[in-house]
């Protein structure tokens, strides 16, 4: 029996919950949040979904009762503010940090194996609270931010490439979860193999990169607050990896100890997923100028993280 729970079920939460049942990800998903009625309603919701999309995942909603998280394989922590059209989501960190340090706390109460999937933003410095606060092993805590920004640069480049089947575009992004701090790598992106490069020229490339390093803030926009559903597909997508130790390699954002130059800082970089949570970072060459950037969204991450010291 597969277990996982959910903490915070707005709209990434809930989200991201739809998808693990739907597609059966997980046996079990516990949704849980401080609003009374809402994660028992939106799990009652989805039960009365499974007869009509014939899945048999097992769902419950908890208001803030941990122990009916107990023994969960994997915990997908969405609670906290979300960002505001005009809001960076550094600004979320003072109301944040509060809320996923006591989550992290619960969990781990019931759930002392639990692999962590963070999502609350500001997501690199969120992630690095809980490896500091936890002292968990490094590659049980995982920042879903690459994977949903790869998405979005593969969209983008759909589009640049007249409606190009997603699932032949080859796409990653790595560095912080930011507007400013996202790195788009254009070089290593393909169309069925062949470097993007070949079909787009460098002005088309600049602007698909910048797009998506704005894509969150642009859906901000039209929304009124963030998007949730490519992001609790994401979040879903990480926690199939892991349970069903896919070993796919997917941008995440971890703790690194040496790898890209780097200590101390949580931030996005290539993973295999598996079992354990991350197993391994694929730390290739970056080239000058890509080396570059990542250095200086290493920075803006740590400034971000200082302000924890201040909290
Ligand atoms: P939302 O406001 O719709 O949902 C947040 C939920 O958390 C609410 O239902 C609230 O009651 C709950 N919550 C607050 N404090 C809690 C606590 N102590 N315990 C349990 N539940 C609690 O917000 P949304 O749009 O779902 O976003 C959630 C977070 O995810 C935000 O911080 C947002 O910025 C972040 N986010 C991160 C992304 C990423 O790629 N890492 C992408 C999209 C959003
Ligand atoms: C997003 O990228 C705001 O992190 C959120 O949609």
């Amino acid at each position: 029996m597969s277990k996982v729970t959910v903490i915070g079920v707005g709209n990434v939460g809930a989200t991201a919950a739809n998808v693990l049942a739907c597609r059966e990800i997980a046996d079990e998903v516990v949704l849980l949040d401080i609003k009374e009625g809402l994660p028992e309603g939106k799990a009652l919701d989805m039960k009365q979904a499974s007869c009509l999309l014939t899945m048999d995942t097992k769902l419950y909603g908890v208001t803030n009762d941990y122990s009916k998280t107990a023994n969960s394989d994997v915990v997908v922590v969405t609670s906290g503010v979300p960002r505001k059209p005009g809001m960076t989501r550094e600004e979320l960190i003072g109301v944040n940090a509060g809320i996923v340090k006591s989550v992290v706390a619960n969990v781990l109460e019931y759930s002392p194996n639990a692999i962590l999937v963070m999502v609350s933003n500001p997501l690199d410095t969120m992630t690095y609270l809980t490896v500091k606060s936890t002292g968990l092993d490094r590659h049980r805590i995982i920042g879903m931010g690459g994977a949903l920004d790869s998405s979005r640069f593969k969209t983008y480049l759909s589009e640049a490439l007249n409606g190009a089947n997603l699932n032949d575009i080859e796409a990653t992004v790595i560095g912080g979860h930011g507007d400013t701090t996202m790195i788009p790598l254009t070089r290593l992106a393909t169309y069925k193999g062949v470097p993007v490069s070949q079909f787009l020229d460098k002005e088309t490339l600049d602007k698909v990169a910048a797009d998506t390093m704005v894509g969150g803030a642009t859906l901000t926009k039209m929304l009124g607050t963030s998007a949730w559903y490519a992001p609790g597909a994401a979040a879903a997508f990480v926690v199939e990896s892991i349970l069903h130790d896919q070993k796919r390699i997917v941008p995440c954002c971890v703790y690194l100890e040496g790898e890209y130059g780097q200590n101390d800082i949580c931030i996005g970089v290539p993973v295999r997923l598996g079992r354990n949570g991350w197993e391994e970072v694929i730390d290739f060459k970056l080239n000058e100028e890509e080396n570059a950037l990542f250095e200086k969204s290493a920075e803006a991450v740590r400034k971000t993280n200082a302000v924890l010291e201040t909290l």
